[in-house]
């Protein structure tokens, strides 16, 4: 199990099971994701915001829509840095706000600006569950996709049994972990080269460029959970590859190169987010050149690896990255004829907020005949929703 990268926001109402929130908590980071704890007046009453902000490590946000919690980070930022919105416990009267699409707190009101998913562990007394309120309100939070963990059944802590107690912590994690994994491309090899090239001057000197190779490893982690078997050429990054990939390190682009097409049989898709040097020192000095007054470099292209891999006999379903500073789209069309893609990734360089090195991106991809923007939003979602392009289109060109 895992949710490397994953940003949950971890939302604490008034249940007597609050107290396994923080072992939630703690599950959640030892699975790699970040978690936001924001609590309900009632979840207050139940565990303290100081126990939480120690096990989550990052301070909780209340009840309230205050200055200072929006100063921190206002409600809708909150609610799109969350790749899931996961209510734990959730209690019947939250379910209730939530299913009549309430604003009357933070909790409540992040749930209605979050567009992504939103999971709830139901924790209640197995009367309160059984009552046809209930039941109706979990009716309605189902058909509008909201995923639901448990409850479990068993000892009650009125004394009572049967179901509403709360899952065990463990299982809640393992089935938020589990949302993630789409499926999508089961058993597909997938090729996805990452980061810069670095071109040597001399012994100590290179030319690079400023990827950070954030894009193509988020990919990676994406088509992994999708079920694919994935294969990440990567350039000189400060990056850990996510779990289940095979990682082939090279430093310039005649590596990469060779990386990548001595690896291309039996691949069904390449995706290039490698960002490579177009030009290469033609004499790179093997010790360090002197200072002098003036030194003139002699460059030389680069070949380009996405040509080669789709000028093969049979070439994979190949995506490429258009990085551009201006007229993105035309730019990013032209290329995908000209370079016989099936798809192209085009994003606007150059601006603080998005693109090389950022953590956040936003993406106009292109096919024959179609085209998808997805906005402004951190490169981890950004990358499930390419994936899920993908997978649509190669599907598509499967049947063709
Ligand atoms: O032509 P341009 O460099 O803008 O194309 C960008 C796309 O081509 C990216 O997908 C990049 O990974 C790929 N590329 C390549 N080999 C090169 C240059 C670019 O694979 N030498």
């Amino acid at each position: 199990m895992t949710l490397a990268n994953k940003r949950i926001l971890l939302g604490v109402t008034g249940s007597i099971a609050a107290y396994k929130s923080a072992e939630l908590a703690r599950r959640l980071r030892e699975a790699g994701a970040e978690v936001q704890v924001v609590m309900t007046r009632g979840g207050a009453e139940f565990i303290t915001p100081l126990t939480l902000q120690a096990l989550s490590g990052r301070p909780v946000f209340l009840h309230h829509l205050d200055a200072e919690t929006e100063a921190a980070m206002g409600h809708i930022s909150l609610a799109r840095w969350a790749d899931l919105v996961l209510i734990a416990p959730a209690s019947a009267d939250f379910l209730a706000r939530l299913a009549q699409g309430r604003a009357d707190d933070l909790l409540a009101t992040l749930c209605l600006a979050c567009d992504g998913p939103l999971a709830v562990a139901p924790a209640m007394n197995r009367q309160m569950w059984a009552q046809a309120s209930t039941q109706d309100n979990m009716r309605l939070l189902r058909e509008r996709g909201v995923h639901v963990f448990g409850p479990g059944s068993g000892d009650q802590a009125c004394g009572e049994n049967g179901p509403g107690r709360m899952l065990e912590p463990r299982e809640i994690a393992e089935q938020s972990a589990a949302l993630f994994d789409s499926g999508l491309l089961q058993g597909r090899r997938v090729l996805i080269s990452a980061g810069p090239t670095r071109e040597d001057i001399d012994a100590v000197r290179y030319i690079s460029n400023r990827s950070s190779g954030k894009m193509g490893f988020a990919i990676a982690q994406a088509a992994v959970e999708a079920g694919a078997r994935v294969t990440l050429v990567a350039g000189p990054v400060a990056l850990q590859a996510p779990e289940r990939v095979r990682r082939i390190d090279v430093r310039s682009a005649a590596e990469m190169r060779e990386a990548v097409l001595g690896r291309m049989e039996g691949q069904d898709i390449f995706i290039a987010a490698a960002a490579v040097a177009d030009y290469r020192v033609a004499r790179p000095a093997a010790g360090k050149v002197k200072k002098q007054a003036r030194l003139i470099l002699e460059l030389e292209r680069n070949p380009d690896i996405l040509r080669a891999v789709t000028a093969l006999p049979v070439p994979p379903f190949t995506v490429g990255f258009a990085a551009e500073t201006e007229n993105v789209a035309a730019y990013a069309r032209a290329k995908l004829r000209d370079k016989a893609l099936d798809m192209i990734v085009a994003n606007e360089v150059g601006r603080h907020d998005r693109g090389f090195d950022s953590d956040d991106n936003e993406l106009l991809v292109l096919w024959k005949g179609g085209e998808k923007s997805l906005p402004l939003g951190p490169k981890g979602r950004l990358a499930r929703e390419l994936i899920t392009l993908i997978a649509e289109r190669y599907g598509a060109k499967d049947t063709a």
